[in-house]
């Protein structure tokens, strides 16, 4: 006989259970609350739980800060023509300047086709070597140069003049030298701004208090700083930044490497303060950042939402907020300043420039649109020390030693001027109608 034959000789007694009345059930005969409470409380934590994330829900959804108001269009500008951008008439003018923007920026902005022009429905703003245009050496030694077209005059309160306590009018020349006239001068170390770019402005041209702005943009690649922003038309409550600054969206193009937040993040702000020293922009600051993907390598749409209970800055959707601030109190307030400034030794009251105000004051009066692209400054923006940054803000020349270390920086522009430039697809501003 083989073992497996063997095996089904015997039928094995069975053990299941029949007689089910008379199986002791120690459950059933020792009911202590505790055992019942550990049952139900399981399902009473999961209604508290279901009914907390819906509560929170609502809440989250029904708090978001939304502009109900009715919206009307105040330009659009799809850059289908450079003369539509460009001409008398044009949406944009380019503001021609070589004094920095009090920011020490080192690039001059131009009026050049080369800096700045209409292309495939599209709008380039790119900076150039100056040397391309003057050679090197001149711009170290040995040349005045006169930008052409400098709009100092126009964009000057009072056409450029100056206006004393007695009424007198007397012309600014020293800001006019400044942004109109530079020189290079080897044993001064004065040179002529090394780049050449482009700050286009909806100044006198369209402006908005309240409501909407949407741009559809790609950053640019290399060392510099792109922005899309606002300034006040009219500086109600004062020059900067007591009236108020709109930073829709700021990036810096040095990378994702870049130690000081490069090219995969971008910014948003407001710069406002009663001094330019006591600027509240540290208050009022914030960022999206993408982890890997630098915003260089695509489109995206940038927006402002502005009302006098929010202002929100947002890239593709809300939940990409770069900016979120609620009015809900006066900026006076919000800046916790000092209450005593000394003006060189003399201590004076800070007064509250917006004293009759609101809460979104000075955000309460038209601002106009600038787009633009800087290279280099010297008011913070890239901070000392990181990236190989080649110059100290308070250095004596520190335009100079940018210029001077031209083969750290230049070899980050790629040579694609399309590929180094910030390109604009469409622009659209809206206001409360
Ligand atoms: C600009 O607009 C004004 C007023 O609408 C008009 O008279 C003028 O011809 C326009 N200029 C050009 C170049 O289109
Ligand atoms: C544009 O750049 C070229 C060289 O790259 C130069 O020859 C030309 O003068 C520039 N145009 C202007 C208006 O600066
Ligand atoms: C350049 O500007 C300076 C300062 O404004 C002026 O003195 C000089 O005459 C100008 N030169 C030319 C060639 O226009
Ligand atoms: C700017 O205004 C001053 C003073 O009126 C004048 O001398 C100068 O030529 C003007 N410059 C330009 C570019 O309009
Ligand atoms: C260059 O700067 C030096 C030192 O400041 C000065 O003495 C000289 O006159 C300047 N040269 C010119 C051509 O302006
Ligand atoms: C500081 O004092 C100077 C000279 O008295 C004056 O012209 C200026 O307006 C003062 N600045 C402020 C912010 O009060
Ligand atoms: C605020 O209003 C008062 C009264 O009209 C006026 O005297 C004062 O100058 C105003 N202050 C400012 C900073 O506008």
């Amino acid at each position: 006989m083989t073992p497996s034959t063997r095996r089904f000789q015997q039928r094995m007694k069975s053990h299941m259970i029949t007689d089910f009345d008379n199986v002791p059930k120690p459950w059933l005969e020792n009911k202590r609350p505790r055992d019942k409470f550990a049952y139900w409380i399981v399902y009473v934590l999961v209604f508290i739980g279901l009914a907390g994330g819906a509560v929170q829900a609502y809440f989250s959804y029904s708090g978001v800060l939304l502009d109900r108001q009715p919206l009307c269009l105040v330009m659009e500008e799809n850059f289908d023509s450079q003369d539509a951008v460009f001409g008398d008439n044009g949406s944009f003018v380019r503001e021609v300047s070589m004094d920095g923007f009090g920011n020490g920026e080192f690039s001059m902005a131009t009026d050049s086709n080369n800096n700045s022009y209409v292309q495939d429905g599209k709008l380039y703003i790119v900076p150039t070597l100056t040397s391309d245009n003057l050679g090197n050496n001149a711009i170290f030694d040995g040349t005045i140069y006169n930008i052409t077209g400098c709009t100092f005059n126009e964009t000057q309160p009072n056409n450029g003049f100056l206006i004393g306590a007695n009424g007198d009018k007397t012309f600014d020349t020293a800001g006019y030298t400044r942004a109109c006239s530079a020189v290079s001068n080897k044993t001064s170390g004065a040179i002529i701004n090394p780049v050449q770019s482009a700050r286009l402005t909806t100044r006198g041209k369209s402006s908005l208090k309240f409501g909407r702005v949407e741009i559809r943009a790609k950053m640019p690649n290399g060392y510099m700083w792109p922005a899309l922003w606002m300034l006040p038309v009219d500086n109600v409550y004062g020059p900067w930044p007591l009236s108020g600054e709109i930073d829709i969206v700021e990036s810096r193009g040095n990378g994702i490497r870049y130690t000081a937040r490069g090219s995969n993040y971008v910014q948003g702000s407001l710069n406002w303060g009663p001094t330019p020293q006591l600027n509240g922009v540290s208050k009022t600051y914030s960022w999206w950042s993408n982890k890997r993907v630098p915003f260089s390598d695509d489109f995206h749409t940038y927006a402002l939402e502005w009302t006098d209970k929010f202002i929100r800055m947002y890239v593709d959707t809300r939940l990409h907020t770069l900016l979120e601030l609620k009015l809900d109190k006066p900026f006076f307030q919000r800046g916790d300043f000092p209450a005593i400034i000394f003006n060189g030794s003399n201590p004076a009251a800070l007064q509250n420039p917006w004293v009759n105000g609101t809460n979104a004051t000075p955000f309460d009066q038209d601002f106009y649109l600038i787009l633009n692209v800087a290279v280099g400054g010297t008011n913070g923006w890239f901070p000392e020390s990181q990236g190989n940054k080649p110059w100290l803000d308070n250095a004596a020349n520190p335009m100079r030693d940018f210029a001077n270390a031209i083969s750290q920086w230049y070899p980050t522009w790629p040579t694609n001027v399309e590929d180094r430039a910030m390109v604009v697809d469409y622009v659209k501003m809206w206001k409360h109608c």
